[in-house]
């Protein structure tokens, strides 16, 4: 078939051999090869040989919180270019563990590999490396050397005998991982799977893995920029609330303990159009820089342009502006974008994106040392957002002075005595406290 029935694509459907027939026998399962797996009490169950092994890159270890389990399987997923082999090669690099580390590629050849790792700071020479894309050809080396971690570059290289079909086929990367990972549970050794995602999540790889690892890691980050995000969507080990940040340096990937001041490095206070946004990633709180452009339009319909920001939010922030405030901006081009390369997924930076749209539009710059947080709705409401008191704390310790906050927000008294806190119920009063405010250094 040529065409899902289903969805309707084209070209989507992949050929999968079917295992032996089954026998059609009932409980056959139960007396295959004579093996029996214990039933015990969930209480009795040990937990005592879980310790976890440190990566020895704090901002990882956060993420995968506290560090690889032995036994585990870590999907490590990302776009081309991000810095996947980077952090991998890291880990191999900085590892707290006696027990060696093996990488295996199946991308570079062994001396791009050694010329990466010249690079990078404290790899060392014994790590064992390996050029091989035949899962089976890892069977010999992982019992001789019994390493701590296993690092597969990438997963979507590797074929295996088991399947037929080509390296990258969603069967062979499924039947790549399953082997690994059973090797990797019996062996207590910790994979690191790599896997390549595209922009869309196009690549069906790393997708069909996602129930099969214990932790999928996702590596982001624009090429064209520095700053790199890596977030767990799933982790059977932690939590998946915690973020790791680096930025990528001439000697390999840098863990940033404290976001805010590399993102705003380069801002120009005293620009109209420019509003500081603290966000809250995980439990971590940031201070972004929103740039707005608001451009009198062509010919034809105006363009919205975002860069980081939803164009979904964008939108709507435009129609709430437009119709609850006196500032006109929907006949004219709209460009938006988050300064540094991140990529905003939280409404809490609505209430900035319009008061830098505005501040465009009236070509009125903010004073420098505000900052302001809160989502909008469609009736033009600022609504609370999570973590406010951790976002204003961030602001102050950055030396914003003044925070505007959704109205009816009470925060701990230490903070109201720190920040002048600017309570503000819709757009309408964020707009006319932005056209009544003065400039000032
Ligand atoms: P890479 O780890 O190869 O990405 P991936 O495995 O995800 O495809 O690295 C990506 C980019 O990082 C590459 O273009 C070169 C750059 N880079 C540095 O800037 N500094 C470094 O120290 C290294 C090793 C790479
Ligand atoms: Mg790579």
């Amino acid at each position: 078939m040529g065409r899902c029935p289903s969805c309707g694509a084209w070209e989507t459907l992949v050929e999968e051999l079917r295992a032996a027939a089954a026998t059609g026998r009932a409980l056959d399962l139960v007396v295959v090869d004579g093996k029996r797996t214990d039933v015990v009490q969930l209480g009795e169950v040990d937990t005592s040989g879980t310790a976890r092994i440190e990566t020895g890159i704090a901002e990882l270890d956060r993420v995968l919180g506290g560090g690889l389990v032995p036994g585990s399987v870590v999907l490590l997923a990302g776009e081309p270019g991000v810095g996947k082999s980077t952090l991998a090669l890291q880990v191999a690099a900085e590892l707290k563990s006696n027990a060696p580390v093996l990488y295996v590629t199946g991308e570079e050849s062994l001396e791009q590999l050694r010329l990466r790792a010249d690079r990078l700071p404290k790899v060392p020479a014994e790590l064992l490396v390996m050029a091989e894309t035949r899962v089976e050809a890892m069977q010999a080396p992982w019992l001789e050397y019994s390493p701590a971690v296993v690092v597969i570059d990438s997963i979507q290289t590797l074929r295996t005998d088991r399947a037929e079909s080509a390296p990258g086929s969603v069967t062979q990367v499924r039947e790549c991982a399953a082997a690994l990972s059973n090797a990797a549970k019996s062996q207590r050794t910790a994979l690191l799977l790599v896997g390549h995602v595209t922009k869309d999540g196009a690549v069906a790889g790393p997708r069909v893995l996602e129930h099969l690892v214990d932790v999928v890691l996702g590596f982001e980050g624009d090429r064209g920029h520095a700053f790199r995000l890596l977030r767990a969507s799933k982790n059977r080990f932690g939590s998946t609330q915690e973020v790791g940040v680096f930025t990528m340096t001439e000697r390999g990937l840098e863990g940033v303990p404290n976001p805010s001041e590399l993102f705003l490095a380069e801002r120009r206070a005293g620009a109209a159009g420019s509003c500081i946004a603290p966000i809250v990633e995980g439990t971590r709180p940031m201070l972004v820089e929103i740039q707005a452009l608001v451009a009198s339009a062509g010919y034809g319909t105006a363009r919205r342009t975002t860069i980081g920001f939803d164009d979904g939010r964008l939108a709507l922030l435009l129609a709430a502006l437009d119709r609850k405030s006196d500032v006109d901006v929907l006949s004219s081009d709209v460009y938006v974008n988050v300064a540094g390369g991140v990529r905003i997924s939280e409404p809490g930076s609505d209430l900035a994106v319009a008061l830098a749209l505005a501040s465009s539009q009236l070509n009125k710059p903010l004073p420098a040392d505000v900052a302001a947080c809160g989502e909008i709705g469609l009736g033009g409401e600022i609504r609370r957002v999570a973590r406010i008191d951790l976002r204003v704390r961030e602001a102050i310790r950055l030396g914003f002075r003044r925070v505007l906050i959704p109205a009816g927000v009470e925060l701990p008294a230490a903070i109201e005595k720190e920040a002048d806190l600017i309570r503000v119920d819709d757009v309408a009063a964020a707009v006319s406290w932005l056209r009544a405010s003065s400039f000032r250094e």
